[in-house]
């Protein structure tokens, strides 16, 4: 039968997942869904900065290079994920006393040598990961703070960060990548006004990554045209990081089960995939479909949002559930 990928390649997009390296080389039924059914992958952590420089100018790519080997077997695309964010930064660097002239050098370097080191095999990259706050203004992090200390903007790394990647690999698409972007709103809107005015300014960023972390305990506006106002300002836009969790049944002995508490949710779930799914698609600058995770058992969200689960298309035995055949349907 025909995969995901298969099915989005006649839809004329990639549909990708977010992989877990320790899991692939470990569970070999992972394997195959991941060999199988995508013809993208995003590495869910191994190319984040705390694991690509444990140690300021000491780079380790092993389990980033093993996915893109993986991915090149597989006649897969790669999505770089990410050059620079707030989270998952390696101690050396939150820890350490370094003035704002020093972060920024350590900004440039970090950025130029990872993006060389994958050149001209990523196509696309996360370059800017998570900038805004949910009410729209600027994440006062650690690069904020820097360039505002330097500059008087502290927005400014942002567009460093896309010269220096595209000097360092000149045909990625580069991205910006956030979540609660999916729906108009104030951050959707901060979004909106951030790559208009980089766009402006002969910025080189090519597109923008929508994560698309949904909860079926909230509502669902349109999406679609959202995508298109981005679309409309001559940028790729992309579903990066989907998932779908809603809250789930407990077990006798406390721990959540991965069946979710109602028919309604179970039913939300399955419409809020294909709402997404036929968004994309409906928007001829939507080229790129990725989920965050293939199966429950190995997904982020139970650790992260307590009582909610069940966010994939495969369940925890790694089989396919409703939303992966109601997905296969609109794909
Ligand atoms: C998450 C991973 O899934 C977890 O394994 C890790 O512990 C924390 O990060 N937005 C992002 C992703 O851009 O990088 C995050 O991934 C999920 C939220």
């Amino acid at each position: 039968h025909d995969t995901l990928g298969d099915l989005a390649k006649r839809a004329g997009i990639k549909f990708g997942a977010a992989v877990n390296t320790d899991v692939l080389a470990t569970d070999a039924k992972y394997r195959h869904l991941v060999g199988t059914q995508f013809t993208s992958v995003t590495p869910e952590n191994v190319m984040k900065w705390e694991v690509v420089e444990p140690e300021q100018g000491v780079y380790d790519y092993t389990a980033a290079d093993q996915l893109v080997a993986f991915a090149k077997q597989h006649h897969q695309v790669v999505r770089g994920h990410n050059l620079v964010w707030h989270n998952q930064l390696p101690a050396w660097l939150t820890s350490g006393t370094f003035t704002a002239a020093q972060l920024r050098d350590i900004l440039h370097q970090h950025i130029t040598a990872e993006a060389s080191h994958f050149r001209g095999k990523i196509q696309q990259w996360d370059v800017v990961n998570e900038a805004l706050n949910d009410d729209g203004t600027f994440r006062q992090d650690i690069w904020y703070n820097a360039y505002q200390e330097l500059t008087g903007d502290g927005t400014g790394y942002i567009a460093d960060a896309f010269r220096w990647a595209h000097q360092a690999d000149p045909h990625a698409k580069l991205f910006y990548n956030d979540y609660n972007l999916e729906f108009t709103g104030v951050k959707s809107d901060a979004a909106y006004a951030l790559v208009k005015q980089l766009k402006s300014e002969g910025v080189p960023i090519d597109g923008v990554g929508f994560q698309g972390h949904l909860d079926t305990q909230y509502g669902y506006p349109d999406l679609q045209n959202n995508l298109q106002r981005f679309a409309d300002l001559h940028l790729q836009v992309a579903m990066t990081e989907v998932d779908v969790r809603t809250f789930v049944k407990q077990n006798a002995d406390g721990t959540y089960s991965d069946t979710p508490a109602t028919p309604a949710d179970a039913q939300k779930q399955i419409d809020y995939w294909t709402n997404t799914v036929k968004a994309c698609l409906a928007v001829k600058a939507c080229k790129s479909f990725t989920t965050w995770g293939v199966s429950d058992n190995y997904s982020w969200i139970p650790g992260v949002f307590t009582g909610e689960g069940a966010g994939l298309l495969y369940d925890q035995n790694e089989n396919p559930k409703p939303q992966y055949f109601a997905v296969a349907d609109v794909l």
